[in-house]
């Protein structure tokens, strides 16, 4: 199914990475009830607060990306997968270097368990390389290629699959999205306001720039989170994209 990204308002495009604790996850999310779109919940407040958490952002009208990563044998992928759908999240991912058997084993698992709550199906995205590496990270842990070949070599193993498109950093989008057509989903963390702090990030991109690219979502976290006001950094964000 052709997704028509660009009819969905940019804002409704950016994902806010809630990697804090969680009152203040919490307080952020319902302060931009109805404002912001997306939110993502990864392992630290997961692990701590599991479905409980995904079904109270759920609650508040919130699209849920449950960024859990997984990486594991394909039965115990799909049983992760199903789970991860009968939560009620969104959009899930899994590493596209545990090969195209897991990945496949995790969209059986996402449609299983989407099918047992009545719901749609959740965006499945393949993780190409983690947007905190570089070449040199990259060599370290054994991969000679370039970076930019890496991540199209594994993104083309996501489409093998039939997963629905992958994270990627904002400077391969545009490869990316020449290279899986226009409906992938290509979501972009790595994106940083102009004036924000880069931490552990290396291929970064402001957010207009990360659309420009390519991206169909973009996720933002420490520029919001940890910003003095993070409701008026998310407006800020939203205004300049409008
Ligand atoms: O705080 P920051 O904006 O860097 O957050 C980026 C988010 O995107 C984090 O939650 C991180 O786990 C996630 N992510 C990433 N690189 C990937 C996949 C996910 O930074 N390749």
């Amino acid at each position: 199914m052709l997704k028509d990204f660009n009819s969905i308002p940019k804002t409704d495009r950016v994902i806010i990475a809630l990697d804090c604790e969680a009152d203040k996850a919490l307080s952020i999310a319902y302060q931009l009830a109805g404002e912001a779109s997306w939110v993502k919940i990864g392992m630290t407040l997961y692990y701590a607060y599991g479905t409980d958490l995904v079904k109270m952002l759920k609650a508040r009208g919130y699209k849920v990306f449950l960024d859990l990563k997984f990486h594991d044998i394909p039965h115990q992928v799909r049983g992760a997968a199903r789970s991860a759908a009968e939560s009620g999240a969104d959009m899930i991912t899994m590493h596209t270097d545990g090969g195209v058997p897991m990945m496949v084993a995790a969209l059986e698992g996402a449609a299983e368990g989407a099918a047992n709550i009545g719901s749609d199906v959740p965006v499945t995205l393949g993780i190409t390389v983690l947007t905190s590496m570089d070449d040199s990270t990259l060599t370290e842990i054994g991969v000679c290629r370039p970076m930019q070949e890496q991540v199209l070599c594994l993104a083309g193993l996501a489409k093998k699959a039939g997963i629905s498109g992958v994270v990627a950093s904002p400077q391969e989008a545009s490869a990316l999205r020449k290279e899986l057509g226009d409906d992938a989903y290509i979501v972009c963390p790595g994106v940083r306001p102009l004036g924000s702090a880069i931490g552990d990030q290396s291929r970064i991109a402001t957010p207009a720039d990360a659309f420009a690219n390519g991206a169909s979502h973009i996720v933002i976290g420490r520029p919001i989170t940890d910003a003095d006001d993070p409701i008026a950094a998310f407006r800020a964000i939203a205004a300049e994209l409008s």
